[in-house]
C-alpha cells in the first residue's frame, strides 16, 4: 500500500485537527504537536504528516507533494488552487467581515481595506463593484484602522473580542468559514480507496459529534 501524505496547517487548528484524527482511529504521534519536527512517518497507518504554514497546505495539496490536507477555508478562499474540498471539519469556526471604527460604516468613496487576505479582498470587492485600495498586512490587522493606515478591515472574526477591545464594528458579515479537508486531484483517482477510508473515518466520528 502506498504512503498517503497529509499536509497539516500549523498553529491554531492543529491541535483539534490531531484530536479529530484520533477519535476517527487513525492515531498520530502524541509528540507531533510538542516537536520541532516537521515529517511524521505512521507506517502502521500508511500515512505521512508534514506540518506546514497555513497558506502552504494549498501548494502542497495542489501540487501533489501532499495527497491530503487540513486548512482553513478562509486560507483556501484566498489561495484559491486548484484541488478538491472534500469535508467540512466542522471545528477553527469562524468568519470572514468587514470592520472598521463606528463612524467609518457610511459608504466612502473608495475605502482603504487593510488585510491578511488581499486576493479575496479584490475578488470580493469587484463583485460588488466598489472600487478599493488594499493594503496586505501579515497580522494584528485591527491596528489599521485605530492607527489611520486604512479606513476598513477585512478579517476574520472568531468571539469578535478583538474588535470590541480595540473599539471597532462589524460592517458586513461576509462568509461563515472553518477547517476543510482538502484533496489533490490525481491522488484521488490513485488511491481513491484508501483516501475514502480516511474520509470515511473521517465523516463517521464528524456525525457522532
Ligand atoms: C485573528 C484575526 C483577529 C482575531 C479574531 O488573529 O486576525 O485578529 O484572530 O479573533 P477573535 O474574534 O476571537 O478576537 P490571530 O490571532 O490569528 O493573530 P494575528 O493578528 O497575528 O493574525
Amino acid at each position: 500500500m502506498a504512503n498517503i501524505t497529509i499536509a497539516m496547517a500549523k498553529g491554531r487548528l492543529a491541535k483539534q485537527a490531531v484530536k479529530l484524527f484520533n477519535n476517527s482511529g487513525i492515531n498520530l504521534p502524541d509528540d507531533m504537536l510538542s516537536s520541532r519536527k516537521l515529517i511524521f512517518e505512521l507506517p502502521q497507518e500508511n500515512l505521512e504528516i508534514i506540518l506546514v504554514k497555513p497558506a502552504d497546505v494549498p501548494i502542497y495539496v495542489e501540487y501533489g507533494t501532499a495527497d491530503l490536507g487540513i486548512v482553513g477555508k478562509d486560507t483556501l478562499l484566498e489561495e484559491n488552487r486548484d484541488l478538491y474540498e472534500m469535508l467540512d471539519l466542522k471545528f477553527g469556526k469562524c468568519r470572514f467581515a468587514l470592520a472598521g471604527l463606528p463612524e467609518g460604516k457610511e459608504t466612502l468613496l473608495q475605502r482603504k481595506v487593510a488585510t491578511k487576505y488581499p486576493d479575496f479582498t479584490r475578488r470580493f470587492f469587484k463583485i460588488k463593484g466598489e472600487p478599493v485600495e488594499i493594503i496586505k498586512l501579515n497580522g494584528s490587522i485591527e491596528l489599521a484602522p485605530l492607527t489611520g493606515l486604512a479606513d476598513t478591515i477585512l478579517d476574520i472574526v472568531q468571539t469578535g473580542r478583538t474588535l470590541k477591545e480595540n473599539g471597532l464594528v462589524v460592517y458586513e458579515n461576509i462568509q461563515d468559514l472553518s477547517a476543510r479537508l482538502v484533496v489533490n486531484k490525481v491522488s484521488m483517482k490513485t488511491y481513491q480507496k484508501q483516501i475514502s477510508k480516511i474520509i470515511d473515518a473521517l465523516e463517521a466520528e464528524l456525525e457522532e459529534e
